[in-house]
């Protein structure tokens, strides 16, 4: 087995295949989705909120996006693994960015990175690509921006939404292999994902978009608490863990486990 690669992400564009990204944020996770035929595994920096406890992705670190890409990448044996560029880890400049792009490649395995915004991070996109490195752009609702923009739907007004597709153009101009749209609506997501030879991977931005990511743990029912709209439950994966930990407990008290079964004599 080979692994997914660029090419292959433009080839299904061209045949007019839609497909899955799914984030992941350790070896053994990722092999189930590997497994399961995901074909883009992203390592993202929503690890700050779902996976390290923290508020925002705004504190999230090359060194913990670097920690579990690794991770991802061992776990998984077919799937293009994406991480993050971290806030603060490539907003100084090209430079800055080709420094922590070129640290995630070689020190993770990964085989491309991603970062936020479309012309405000355009040198940036052109050196990495030029150096031969593989980036996934993300635009609309850039939750790095948070502290500016909050959390709400992008490009509604007109004058959003050509700002969108004008950086949306951008990433494409600048050599992203694909375009995240996060929080857009559908019509204008549609109308960038016509525009766009490259693919969009959309996220609250309706059905029309080339492919859709979602987070993981709010995929199978594992964050706690509010989930957005946009995301749906496949699973109910915290009342499974919940239950089981439950009853292990309660066997424990009661002295019903270890049984004979799991007892060396
Ligand atoms: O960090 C992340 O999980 C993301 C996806 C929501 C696209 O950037
Ligand atoms: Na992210």
């Amino acid at each position: 087995t080979r692994r997914v690669t660029i090419h292959d992400i433009a080839a299904a564009k061209a045949r007019g295949e839609k497909w899955p990204m799914l984030t992941a944020y350790d070896a053994m996770t990722a092999s189930v989705f590997d497994e399961a035929g995901i074909p883009v595994l992203l390592v993202g920096d929503s690890m700050g909120n779902v996976h390290l406890g923290y508020e925002t992705t705004v504190p999230v670190t090359l060194d913990e996006i670097a920690m579990l890409s690794a991770a991802v990448v061992r776990g998984t044996k077919r799937a293009l693994v994406v991480a993050d560029l971290p806030f603060g880890t490539y907003q100084e400049g090209p430079v800055q960015a080709l420094r922590s792009a070129t640290r995630l490649i070689k020190e993770t395995g990964v085989g491309a990175v991603k970062l936020e915004g479309g012309e405000r991070s355009l040198p940036q996109t052109e050196l990495l690509v030029q150096s031969g490195i593989p980036v996934m752009s993300h635009l609309g609702l850039t939750p790095q921006s948070v502290n500016a923009m909050g959390y709400r739907v992008q490009g509604r007004s007109d004058e959003a939404a050509h700002q969108l597709l004008r950086d949306a153009k951008a990433a494409e101009s600048a050599g992203a292999f694909a375009v995240v749209l996060e929080l857009v609506p559908a019509e204008v997501a549609a109308e960038i994902t016509r525009s766009l030879h490259i693919p969009t991977v959309g996220i609250g931005a309706g059905v029309d978009c080339d492919a859709q990511v979602l987070v993981y743990t709010d995929m199978v029912g594992l964050t706690g608490g509010k989930v957005p709209r946009f995301t749906k439950q496949y699973a109910d994966v915290r009342s499974v863990l919940a239950d089981a930990a439950k009853e292990f407990a309660g066997e424990v008290v009661g002295g019903a486990f270890p049984a004979e079964e799991h007892t060396f004599h």
